[in-house]
């Protein structure tokens, strides 16, 4: 892959890289994004199932929805671009992910330090008293509760008109606000306030570097801009990272 000087001398200085990613990232593991073709929010208006008004109004279509997320995500696997991120932790000294996406695949990719900012699928807390737990895989109850007050138990993710989620965000903020090299792979760069981090890094002088089939709002900013699908060129991404550290 022949890559732009400016990125060859960034990488070589870099001490901080931020992989910042979206539902693009997943689409090679088999999990539909949100806008596109398949698009999760064409088959379903967001705001009125992924909402809390739903939670409260809708409260079995809300649970519906959501067991059969976390049914279809809850074995799939990382694919090479996932683990393309995992392995750049032996070529930088300190790499951070923040992902929009609740699949847990960078974790199970290896990746340490991930700030997941909309929540995870497989944790659920009760909108009451706030215990907190995994999903168990087998459910009966169509509308589960909370074993410690009966309020409900709803997934810990973050919900149309939420906040997002902590201590992650914080963390995600502080990363993006110190990155030397800032990727933002595989998201529409649409939705705020996640879409604010890669203009966070931006601002404090970080390389920015995006990956995505097409073009983003973000693109135009970006120092560099890499069509395809991340699968692939994030793992040529790692080959030529590790030969301009002189790891190869
Ligand atoms: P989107 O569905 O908005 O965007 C997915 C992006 O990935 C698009 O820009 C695609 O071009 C790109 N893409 C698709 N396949 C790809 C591939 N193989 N390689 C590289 N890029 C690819 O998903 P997000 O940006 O993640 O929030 O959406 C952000 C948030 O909107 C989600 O976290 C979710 C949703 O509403 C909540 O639910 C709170």
């Amino acid at each position: 892959m022949e890559l732009p000087e400016g990125f060859k001398k960034k990488c070589s200085e870099a001490k901080s890289v931020v992989f910042f990613t979206g539902a693009g990232i997943s689409a090679e593991s088999g999990i539909p994004t949100f806008r596109g073709e398949d698009g999760l929010w064409r088959k379903f208006r967001a705001e009125e199932i992924a909402s809390l008004d739903a939670l409260y109004n809708n409260t079995k279509e809300f649970f519906e929805f959501y067991r059969e997320r976390f049914l279809s995500l809850r074995d799939k696997l990382p694919n090479p671009g996932h683990y393309a991120i995992s392995e750049m932790e032996s070529v930088f000294p300190d790499v951070s992910v923040i992902t929009q996406n609740i699949d847990g695949l960078h974790r199970k990719a290896g990746s340490k330090q991930v700030f997941e900012i909309h929540g995870s699928i497989f944790y659920e807390y009760c909108q009451t008293c706030r215990y907190r737990q995994r999903v168990p895989d087998e459910r009966d109850e169509e509308v589960p509760r909370c074993p410690e007050c009966g309020g409900l138990l709803r997934p810990d993710v973050v919900l149309f008109g939420e906040a997002m989620h902590e201590p992650d965000w914080s963390k995600a903020y502080t990363a993006a606000s110190s990155a030397d090299i800032f990727f933002s792979v595989g998201t529409s760069a649409l939705v705020y306030p996640a879409a604010s981090l890669p203009f966070v890094a931006l601002e404090r002088g970080a390389y920015i570097v995006e990956v995505n089939l097409t073009d983003t709002p973000l693109s135009r900013y970006a120092n560099l801009v890499l069509h395809g699908k991340s699968g692939e060129i994030l793992p040529e991404l790692v080959r030529a990272a590790k030969e301009i550290m002189g790891r190869l």
